[in-house]
């Protein structure tokens, strides 16, 4: 996924206000479950918003990439940070919020994997304890045949990534060609992501077979919205 270029991530999301994220996940959070004082991010990538986050809670996170918790332990030392698949995880420990940010929920492409993931959530939450997921796209939001480009123009780092959108079926796919410069030299890398476009109905069905209550809420900040969840009753 982003194992060639997790140390370069950070920049090519600079652009992302994540410090306006963690402060209106913090609000939803505290208006949800008064008196929350943990967070498990699951997938948390490099950490960014822990880093926020981490001023008000204690945050842990899990994710795939070991390259990506190299960086969010060093940006959130008090946390613990381990290497586990969210659709099949048990860390022995409960959070009074769960989240999954900036659409990492769509790489799980099965919708059997996103119910397992929504199942692990659940069974790591503590008890008034709430679910918070920014999906990926709808398939209809997904614009196909769209050219992307992001840049970085630092005095010692130039970044060029560029991909074109495809879709198959429900998949679509994200096909990176990144070029890299440092006074090193020139980089090119590829990179595949491929995340499914559930339906908000497919995903509102997802929540339901995992046994929790849910509802969709548009956001200012976290750009993709958000399915708030808890355990019914
Ligand atoms: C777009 S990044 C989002 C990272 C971070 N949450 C953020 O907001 O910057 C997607 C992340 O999902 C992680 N990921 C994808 N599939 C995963 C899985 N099955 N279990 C855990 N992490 C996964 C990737 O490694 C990557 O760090």
């Amino acid at each position: 996924m982003f194992d060639k270029t997790a140390e370069y991530y950070d920049l090519i999301y600079s652009g992302k206000d994540y410090a306006a994220e963690a402060v209106a996940l913090t609000s939803i959070i505290s208006a949800e479950n008064p008196g929350a004082k943990s967070i498990l991010d699951a997938a948390c990538g490099t950490g960014e918003h822990d880093k926020h986050l981490a001023r008000t809670f204690h945050v842990d996170g899990i994710d795939l990439q070991p390259e990506s918790l190299e960086i969010a332990r060093r940006k959130n030392p008090s946390g613990t940070y381990t290497i586990a698949d969210m659709s099949n995880f048990a860390l022995g420990k409960t959070y009074d919020a769960v989240l999954c940010l900036f659409s990492s929920i769509g790489y799980l492409t099965e919708s059997e994997k996103v119910v397992a993931a929504l199942t692990c959530f659940k069974n790591h939450l503590a008890p008034g304890g709430v679910i918070l997921i920014e999906p990926w796209f709808t398939p209809e939001q997904w614009i196909e045949g769209a050219l992307h480009m992001q840049t970085v123009d630092l005095p010692d780092v130039k970044i060029c990534r560029m991909n074109l959108s495809e879709l198959e079926g429900k998949l679509s796919k994200v096909h990176f060609h990144y070029l890299i410069g440092t006074p090193d030299g020139v980089r090119h890398f590829e990179e595949d992501h491929n995340l499914t476009l559930y339906t908000r109905d497919e995903m509102l069905g997802f929540f339901k077979a995992a046994g929790l209550s849910v509802e969709f809420r548009q956001s200012d900040q976290v750009r993709r919205g958000m399915y708030v969840a808890r355990h019914p009753g």
